[in-house]
């Protein structure tokens, strides 16, 4: 059984190391490149219309951003990276950001890496993969917005971000925020590594 949610709280955005909330609760992060659907998977995991603002435009979360489930488990929304109409400057802080927060968390549990379904991942992707690896922090692959493909399409691109990650296709998360597809996948997850 899944875990229930009886209760979720936005509780700080930080866009340095230094003001990341300071406690023990094991924590959650999910990361992808912008516009892949980040802030989406977090309302729909949670249950929540809206806890999260979504981007009509890409770019939208430029901190990373603290939730609380059931006063227990936090969840981190990191900005996305590699969205072209950013300005530089902003486009260029993500990155060390996102390594910083990987490196310097010890109570991140788990990465949720975001991969839109119809793109093949690429350097960023591997980037964070190798991050995480480097923390020893277990990595789950989640396909994002699969409400896009019919399941043959969704089958063979799974296959095709296996090979392109070097990983197992069945190691893969098959989900869309608007559909709910996957939430209860990934609440066990949540609770696994909790
Ligand atoms: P940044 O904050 O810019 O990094 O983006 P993000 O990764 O948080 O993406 P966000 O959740 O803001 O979603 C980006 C766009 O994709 C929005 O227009 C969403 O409505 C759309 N979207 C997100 N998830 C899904 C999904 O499962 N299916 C479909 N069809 N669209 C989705
Ligand atoms: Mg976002």
């Amino acid at each position: 059984m899944p875990i229930k949610i009886k209760k979720v709280k936005f509780l700080k955005s930080a866009s340095s190391v230094s003001g990341f909330p300071q406690y023990s609760y094991p924590e959650f992060a999910f990361m992808g490149r912008s516009n892949v659907g980040k802030s989406s998977l977090i309302n729909m995991v949670t249950g929540q219309k809206s806890l999260v603002k979504v981007g009509s435009k890409p770019g939208v979360t430029k901190t990373i951003n603290f939730f609380l489930l059931n006063d227990k488990i936090s969840l981190a929304d990191l900005p996305g990276f590699g969205y072209a109409k950013l300005p530089g400057n902003i486009r260029k802080t993500f990155l060390p950001l996102i390594k910083d927060y990987i490196k310097i968390r010890d109570n991140l549990k788990l990465g949720f890496l975001l991969v839109d379904i119809r793109r093949e991942p690429a350097g960023f992707e591997k980037d964070i993969i190798t991050f995480l690896s480097e923390e020893e922090i277990p990595t789950a692959i989640i396909a994002t917005k699969c409400d896009k493909l019919s399941k043959n399409k969704i089958m063979h691109s799974v296959k095709t971000i296996a090979v392109n990650l070097e990983i197992d296709a069945e190691s893969i998360f098959v989900t869309s925020s608007h559909s709910g597809l996957g939430r209860n996948e990934m609440l066990n997850l949540i609770e696994e590594y909790s």
